[in-house]
């Protein structure tokens, strides 16, 4: 067993960018999401009633994020994130509670602080075993009993260092592990307390309580390989297919906004497994320059020979005409030289794929 190493640590400071800027976008890709699909209206109306209905104590809300869940919980709260961003949002929401900065672990706090630590999707993002057991620990020192809530698995992989677009065209690698109820109650040797399709949650005691955390196995699960395994990432990870597919119901905009950043992203990576799912089979490019339409092999082998880890891209317009889009913005490969694409999708039964992409030199 081993410590955080510096690349895990260059890894996670990526991560909590990532939420300082998802932080405008994060409930409108969350739980607003969620309550326009019924199913999910209905597993989040379970975990809201099931967080108003923990008894009352001071509680310690870790990566309490915008506050939306923070503010369902009674008594004394707590709340603590990494990112300020979130913090002033959440404060917003829940003047009533008291807000720390800090990344944890470890927790900044005397022994005995607190009745209840909740980590409401928190405790998925800790990628590796040892910082996994420390926080554990450190909740056991300054309260009686932890609440996890997290996400089960819809399928597999149940672990990666998914990519993760946001509006406006950036990527981000977070590390984000799903897990079932019976496996998190056995990892924290405690007891299911919620569990849905979306949702799970176990509560763990500390010394008064249920089984020590030290006598639990732990299950690995490729944490630690899946942290050095940066660059070979799944193209479309469970992230990617719930937001699309919540998203392709309610939200054109937005979901071809995720597919124009995953557009890019293939192309800073040169990662053709990337950019298939986004296309639809008959996808022709006609290359702006020269007024030449790629067959399918130069178009693949032109994208993997030629990745662009400095893309940027901006100016992004959609426009939704019934089942036509059009998704265009200016690209950038280095200081002050520009292209600018326009991508055409259509909509194909409950998804969005590009048909045809042309992109041209803009004059310096
Ligand atoms: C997925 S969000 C969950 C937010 C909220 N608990 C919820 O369920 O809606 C994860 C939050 O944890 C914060 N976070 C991630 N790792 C952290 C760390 N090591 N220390 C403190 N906060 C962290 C992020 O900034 C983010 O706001």
């Amino acid at each position: 067993m081993r410590s955080t190493s510096e690349a895990e640590r260059t890894a996670i400071a990526g991560m909590l960018r990532y939420y300082d800027a998802r932080t405008a976008e994060y409930d409108r890709t969350s739980y607003e999401l969620m309550r326009r699909d019924p199913d999910g209206a209905a597993d989040l109306a379970r975990l809201e009633t099931f967080l108003r209905e923990l008894p009352r104590g001071a509680t310690l809300d870790v990566g309490c994020g915008t506050g939306w869940l923070t503010r369902l919980v009674r008594g004394r709260v707590l709340a603590l994130d990494a990112s300020e961003a979130m913090l002033n949002l959440a404060r917003r929401r829940v003047p009533s509670a008291v807000f720390v900065c800090a990344e944890v672990p470890p927790l900044p706090f005397l022994a005995g602080s607190f009745v209840r630590v909740l980590a409401a999707h928190f405790y998925s993002h800790l990628a590796n075993e040892v910082v996994r057991r420390a926080f554990v620990a450190e909740v056991l020192r300054v309260a009686s009993e932890l609440v996890v809530i997290e996400q089960p698995p819809p399928g597999e992989p149940a672990e990666a260092w998914e990519v993760r677009p946001l509006a406006d065209g950036s990527s981000h690698r977070v590390y984000k592990r799903y897990i079932t109820a019976p496996e998190l109650a056995h990892e924290l040797g405690g007891e299911i307390t919620l569990e849905t399709s979306s949702f799970v949650a176990v509560r763990a005691a500390g010394s008064d309580g249920p089984t020590p955390r030290s006598r639990q196995p732990v299950r690995i699960r490729r944490a630690i390989a899946a942290a050095r395994q940066q660059g070979d990432l799944s193209p479309l990870t469970h992230y990617d297919l719930e937001r699309s597919r919540l998203m392709a119901k309610h939200d054109d905009v937005a979901v071809l906004t995720t597919l124009n950043a995953q557009f890019i992203e293939a192309f800073r990576q040169g990662s053709w497994e990337l950019l298939e799912p986004v296309l639809s089979p008959s996808f022709a490019y006609l290359d702006g320059r020269s007024g030449e339409v790629f067959a399918h092999e130069r178009y693949v082998e032109s994208l993997r020979a030629n990745p662009v880890p400095a893309l940027t891209i901006d100016q992004v317009v959609v426009h939704v005409d019934g089942d036509t889009a059009v998704v265009s913005a200016r690209t950038s490969r280095q200081t002050g030289t520009y292209s600018r694409y326009v991508d055409t999708y259509e909509r194909r039964g409950d998804v969005w794929k590009c048909v045809h992409a042309c992109v041209w030199p803009l004059a310096a």
